[in-house]
């Protein structure tokens, strides 16, 4: 089994990216956060700095583009490829209102056969493309249209969300739709999706003994050691986590120039982490509240001296249907 660590915007940049991989080990691919390809065929300084490989040295990272432009899709995966990227991954599941409302990631299955013409063009010009889909838009039977097209052009490996855009992140994942869907993927499959413990990691193996890849993105920010865990490697104990996230605090001061973004940055990853701790509601308020950088070393300080570390991360952002 491989074991990817998914795309998130906003948390897994360069920084998060290159830190992870020097503390646990066992990723096999840190999929960037998206980026959109600019229509005058060049990187902007911003997406420079997340991608570029020297932001990435030593990491096995994978680009991901954001597009609906066949043109704009193939300059972006061809420079990728001469930055020395083998593979670029196409966003398609992103359900976000204001990309979906321009037609990109999720929003792009609403329009299979444009999505058709897209891959006609890009497939011409590109390869080692992959994908990550969702289902469909409003109905898990969209996906036959789709894997259709899918299957008929080279994409290296499909990782699939078994949602659809309507769901967001709600609800249970369309087990019995990613099942049926499986066997009928022409290229390797990755499957991406509420996998939380060791437990979850297993049951997926069990019931698709021949997938070759999962994707995990929130329970792998909650606890950075669940990988490497199940690669037979030992789970970070208190200090280790407070060395990684205080190498990482630092290191976002450095990059950003100001201790208040790296805070920011800090919050976020925090939104998850803290699921991993024992009675952390009170600590773990503090740091959301934390208005400076003192405050915010002394909050997280304080859930890992006070909190006991559980052995997996309990989900508290989980969302009902
Ligand atoms: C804050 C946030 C940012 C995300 N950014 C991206 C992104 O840039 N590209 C992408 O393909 N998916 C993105 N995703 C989706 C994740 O890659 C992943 O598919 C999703 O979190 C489900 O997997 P999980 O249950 O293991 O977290 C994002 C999700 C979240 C919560």
């Amino acid at each position: 089994m491989h074991y990817y660590f998914a795309p998130m915007e906003g948390v897994t940049g360069a920084v998060y990216r290159r830190t992870h991989h020097e503390f646990f080990s066992g990723v096999d691919k840190y999929f960037m956060p998206f980026i959109t390809p600019t229509t005058n065929e060049k990187l902007t300084p911003r997406q420079k700095r997340d991608v570029l490989p020297e932001y990435n040295e030593g990491v096995p990272a994978v680009p991901q583009l954001l597009t609906k432009s066949a043109a704009d899709c193939i300059w972006a995966v061809n420079a990728l490829h001469d930055l020395g990227y083998p593979e670029v991954n196409l966003n398609l599941g992103c359900p976000s209102g204001t990309v979906t409302a321009k037609g990109k990631g999720a929003g792009f299955l609403a329009h299979p056969d444009e999505l058709d013409r897209f891959f006609d063009e890009v497939f011409a010009k590109c390869e080692g493309i992959s994908v990550k889909t969702r289902l469909g838009v409003h109905e898990a039977s969209e996906f036959d249209k789709l894997l259709e097209i899918y299957n008929r052009y080279p994409i290296t490996e499909l990782t699939i969300h078994p949602r659809v855009r309507q769901d967001f992140y709600k609800g249970k994942v369309r087990e019995s739709d990613f099942a049926a869907a499986l066997p009928r993927c022409s290229m390797p499959v990755c499957y991406n999706g509420d996998l939380i413990t060791e437990r979850d990691v297993s049951a997926v193996s069990e019931r698709y003994p021949d997938l070759p890849a999962v994707m995990i993105g929130r329970a792998l920010i909650a606890d950075p050691s669940l990988v490497m865990r199940l690669t037979g490697g030992k789970a970070a104990d208190a200090k280790m986590l407070e060395t990684f996230h205080d190498t990482l605090f630092v290191r976002y001061c450095e990059a950003f120039g100001d201790s208040r973004i790296a805070m920011l940055r800090m919050k976020e990853i925090w939104f998850y982490h803290l699921n991993l701790f024992e009675n952390s509601e009170k600590t773990g308020k503090a740091i959301k509240k934390a208005q400076n950088a003192a405050e915010f070393q002394a909050a997280a300080a304080a859930v890992f001296r006070d909190c006991r570390v559980r052995a997996n991360a309990v989900p508290l952002w989980f969302k009902p249907a």
